[in-house]
């Protein structure tokens, strides 16, 4: 356990309110970082040597020998997202330190941004919103900018965890049948949502809309391959708020530009913040910046919630979103 009163955080970006205040107010020594870019490798390094808990991002890469840059002092390293493929959790629990997210807090707000990109896809919404604002319209037309249909076709989510479910839950003032794929079913989610489990090849062959939210790992990396779109129906619409690397970005735009599928919505890319090339050129995609739980709200619940997180671990008690227990039961 360490002094509360003494212990040393980083904290790797400025944060919305109430930032790392509750760890002011605790009497931690808080080592903000002031500049909102992500800091690289070797800076985060040198700055973290000696660090009792670390309060980090998804830009942060969180390996074995950024563990070891910190040192035997290092107790907690606390992410700012619920997804936390930027961090060895393996690495982590070999050298004793805890690692969280903050699930929940932003599981709405992710899911109205996945709806947000399904029906601007569907209905065009950005390419009415541009041909309006360049002043190119020239009045209502029976042919204008003709959309899908949302109402009653087929909803298929991956990754049937919190997001998935609240998306899913949003479907049924669509009257929309949900179909979902998961590593495991989910019965509770059958019976509440009225979905049905069904194989990737399924799934794939049978939405109309796709809306992804797995987790990234080496079994969800490029599960949206080129195969996989060419076995979508033409007239699909693809969602992602989950992680880039889920699609095979290159394949995409490929399947964008010749007509595989209709559409897509993206609100995170395999190398943000670079795009692949050719993808902001289509018109047939809806690009956001990585804006799932960019709400004030959930964005101060995670920063409360990492707060409270650090706090826990270094008074010695359990945080709240633990990923890795087994430090503390073995
Ligand atoms: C965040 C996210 O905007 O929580 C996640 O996993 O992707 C988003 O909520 C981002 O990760 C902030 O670090």
């Amino acid at each position: 356990m360490t002094d509360p009163a003494h212990a040393r955080v980083l904290v790797t970006r400025p944060l919305p309110e109430p930032g790392a205040g509750p760890l002011v107010t605790a009497g931690l020594e808080v080592e903000q970082q002031p500049v909102d870019a992500p800091l690289a490798a070797a800076d985060l390094a040198a700055l973290v040597a000696g660090q009792d808990a670390l309060l980090c991002m998804l830009s942060d890469r969180i390996d074995g020998a950024l563990l070891d840059a910190a040192g035997p002092s290092l107790r907690i390293v606390a992410n700012f997202a619920v997804g936390f493929d930027n961090i060895d959790v393996p690495a982590a629990t070999a050298r004793g330190v805890l690692v969280t997210n903050t699930p929940d807090v932003l599981t709405d707000a992710t899911a109205d941004v996945a709806w947000t990109l399904l029906m601007a896809a569907a209905r065009r919404v950005i390419e009415g919103d541009t041909l309006v604002r360049q002043g190119r319209w020239v009045g209502w037309t029976p042919t204008q900018l003709l959309g899908a249909p949302v109402a009653g076709r087929t909803l298929g989510i991956f990754g049937m965890g919190k997001i998935g479910r609240a998306v899913a839950r949003r479907a049924s003032g669509f009257g929309m049948p949900v179909r979902y794929h998961n590593r495991s079913r989910d019965e509770q989610a059958e019976q509440e949502l009225g979905a049905t489990y069904v194989p990737l090849d399924e799934l794939l062959a049978t939405s109309d809309f796709l809306s992804l939210h797995a987790p990234l790992n080496e079994g969800s990396r490029h599960v949206i391959d080129a195969a996989a779109l060419a076995a979508m129906k033409s007239t699909a619409i693809i969602v992602n708020t989950a992680r880039g690397p889920l699609i095979d970005e290159a394949a995409l735009v490929d399947a964008l530009r010749t007509g595989t599928i209709a559409a897509a919505g993206l609100d995170v890319f395999e190398a943000e913040p670079a795009l692949a090339p050719g993808l902001a050129e289509l018109d047939n995609v809806v690009l956001l910046p990585h804006l799932g739980s960019a709400t004030t709200d959930a964005r101060a619940a995670m920063a409360q919630l990492c707060c409270d997180n650090i706090l826990a671990a270094l008074a010695g008690d359990r945080p709240k979103t633990l990923l890795n227990p087994e430090v503390l039961d073995r």
